[in-house]
Parts: C-alpha cells; structure tokens; sequence
C-alpha cells in the first residue's frame, strides 16, 4: 500500500481501488436507466458472470422498455427461466408495460418516481439514480452491508430495523458527491471481489491498516444477523408419462413462487415416499405402470427445502391425462418456462 492510500478518505480509496481492479461489464457502459433496471433486477437473482447471459439475451431480443412490454408474460419467465423467484420476471413485464403505456416509454428520472415503480426497492432506485442520472444516492446491499460492518465494525444486525438506520446514514456520509455513480459500483465491486464473504484478501486490501474486523480478526462474524431464516421441507412426487414424442406438463396457477410456470403432475406427500403404491392411488384413473424411479432431486429455496422425485410412467388412459394436464411435443419443450429443478430433471433425461 502507498503511504497516499493510507491519508486518502474512504470514498477516494474505494474509487482508486475500483479503477485497477473492476470488470469491464456492460450495464457499466451506458447510462439507459432500462438497461441498468433490467441489469440490476437480474443481479439481485444471480451472480455477475450467470447474470451475463441473461442480461445479453435480454437485450438482445428487447432492446427498449417498449419492446419488453410488448412481449407476453410466457416469453419473458421464458428469459428467466433458471433465475428462480419468478415474481422479479412478473414485475419486470408489469414495469415494463407501465412505463411504456402511461408515461410514454420514458423511464421516470427522479428517485421517488422510480421508487414508486413495482418491483423496484430502495437498492434499485438508488443504483438506477446513481448510475442513469449521476444523483447522489448510496446503495446499500449485501455487499456494502458486509464492506462497512467489517471496515468500521459495525455490529448491530443488519436485519434490525436500528442495524439498517445506522448503515444507511453512514452511507448517506460515505458516498462521494460528486461522483456516486462510480463510488456505488465501487463499494459494490470492492464486495464482490475484494471484501468477500468466505476468504477476504485483506492482505492486499487498501483498508488493512484500518479495517476494523481485520485488526481484531472479526472478520468471520461480521456482518451479523438477528434471524435465522427457518427452512419448512417438502416432498414433491412428480408424475413424468411421455407418450408418442410428448410430455405431459401442468400449468401452475396458483399465487406462489411459481405462477405461470410449467411443471409435471404432483403429489406433495408429508414424507419420503419409498414406494409407487401412494401416488398410484392418488392417479389412479390415469391407470399407470412404473417404469422407472429417480434418484431424489434437493432443490434449495431461501425459505424451503425441496425433495422431489420423478416417477417415470406409462399410463393407459391417456384421455384422462389429457383433461387435466397439457400434452407438448418433446422438441417443443423449451417454450415452457419451468422450475430449475424441472429443468435439471429433464436435462438428465433428454
Ligand atoms: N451486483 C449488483 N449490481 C451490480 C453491478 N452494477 N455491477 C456488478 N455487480 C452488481
């Protein structure tokens, strides 16, 4: 470290630090307030390099809000697909559709109009703000949660309302200015890259001398948190009948987690099931024969624990099926958005 980078304040450090090491990413190039909403939306799902494709596929099939809201629902959890927690792709299209119909395709430019906007919290307003129109809001999100707890030791939980009071007005002190759009995707690099959850490299990090947690070697407890996020487990038993080149899909209706996405017929069960005789029961004017068990598929949820398993089978009323499910055509699969766990299934199988 340079004897300047010690004197230097913290926002002129984590700018320095930001020019030597930050990726050359493309929402970073532009200042398109829909571009930087999409880019933000998506990395709230996922991480930068996954979020990379989903945001060039984006673009590249709805370069402006107007042709994002023009699409239909399907074909944008389509573009999601594998991203998870569906709602964002539901709000997105319901944004979408706002800003091009009621205010003329032009994005809102002052912070409260954009937070206004569905699907659009504290974080994303303040990076829209920041990056589009150069305003002077900071971000806070787990990145700098953990970035400030850990430099300044701040100890209150992050999940407490007085944890988030504290932060966001040391935020409020931090931020640069005069330039808050480089010094919020530096705060946000700096998370990613330098100041890491698991490993930090403090040894070659511009705040060692001074960082709290490094000093008194807390680095592994901070940030903290008040609540353990309780996990409720489940077991899905999913129906697969492939006849004559199709699938039989069931369209999900239900206001949860996976509305308007496409998954197999299913029997939740309160535990594991270790034989066919309970879903046979409960299909059973769809006259099925076992042809094959998988082995058990975990799918992990912020709130819930997923156990399913994928019982292949023929089945001899067909008819039946038909009322209730819908038949698609194996090469046609890929226009239904489903699950992951779905997804991963029929990776293994087709
Ligand atoms: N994660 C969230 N927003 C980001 C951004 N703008 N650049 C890199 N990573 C991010």
């Amino acid at each position: 470290m340079s004897t300047s980078q010690v004197f230097m304040g913290f926002s002129e450090k984590i700018i320095m630090w930001y020019h030597h090491n930050k990726r050359d990413l493309p929402w970073r190039k532009t200042v398109d307030p829909y571009q930087i909403w999409l880019s933000e939306i998506i990395l709230q799902q996922t991480r930068v390099n996954q979020g990379l494709n989903y945001f060039n596929k984006f673009i590249e099939k709805h370069p402006t809000v107007n042709s994002l809201a023009q699409s239909s629902e399907k074909d944008i959890l389509n573009l999601w697909q594998g991203l998870g927690y569906y709602s964002r792709a539901r709000n997105l299209h319901f944004t979408a559709k706002y800003i091009s119909n009621e205010l003329n395709g032009k994005f809102p430019t002052e912070y409260k109009d954009i937070l206004n906007l569905k699907g659009v919290g504290e974080y994303t307003a303040a990076a829209i703000s920041s990056f589009s129109y150069n305003q002077s809001y900071p971000v806070i999100d787990g990145n700098v949660y953990r970035v400030l707890s850990r430099i300044f030791g701040i100890e209150n939980p992050i999940d407490s309302n007085e944890g988030k009071k504290i932060f966001k007005k040391l935020a409020n002190e931090l931020i640069d200015d005069k330039n808050p759009s480089t010094y919020n995707q530096a705060i946000m690099e700096f998370g990613a890259l330098q100041c890491t959850p698991k490993k930090p490299n403090c040894e070659s990090c511009p705040y060692r001398l001074e960082c709290f947690a490094y000093t008194n070697d807390v680095i592994a407890e901070l940030p903290k948190k008040e609540k353990k996020i309780k996990q409720r487990t489940r077991y899905f038993n999913y129906l697969v009948v492939i006849h004559d080149d199709s699938i039989y899909l069931n369209e999900r209706t239900k206001k949860d987690i996976w509305k308007g996405l496409f998954d197999f017929p299913l029997l939740e069960t309160k535990t594991r099931l270790v034989s066919f005789g309970v879903i046979n029961k409960e299909f059973k004017n769809l006259e099925l024969t076992l042809k094959q068990q998988s082995t058990e598929y975990k799918h992990i949820l912020s709130h819930q624990k997923i156990y399913a398993t994928f019982w292949f089978t023929t089945s001899n009323n067909s008819q039946k099926l038909k009322e209730n499910f819908i038949k698609v055509s194996i090469k046609e699969i890929n226009n239904y958005p489903v699950p992951k766990l779905i997804e991963n299934y029929l990776n293994s199988i087709l």
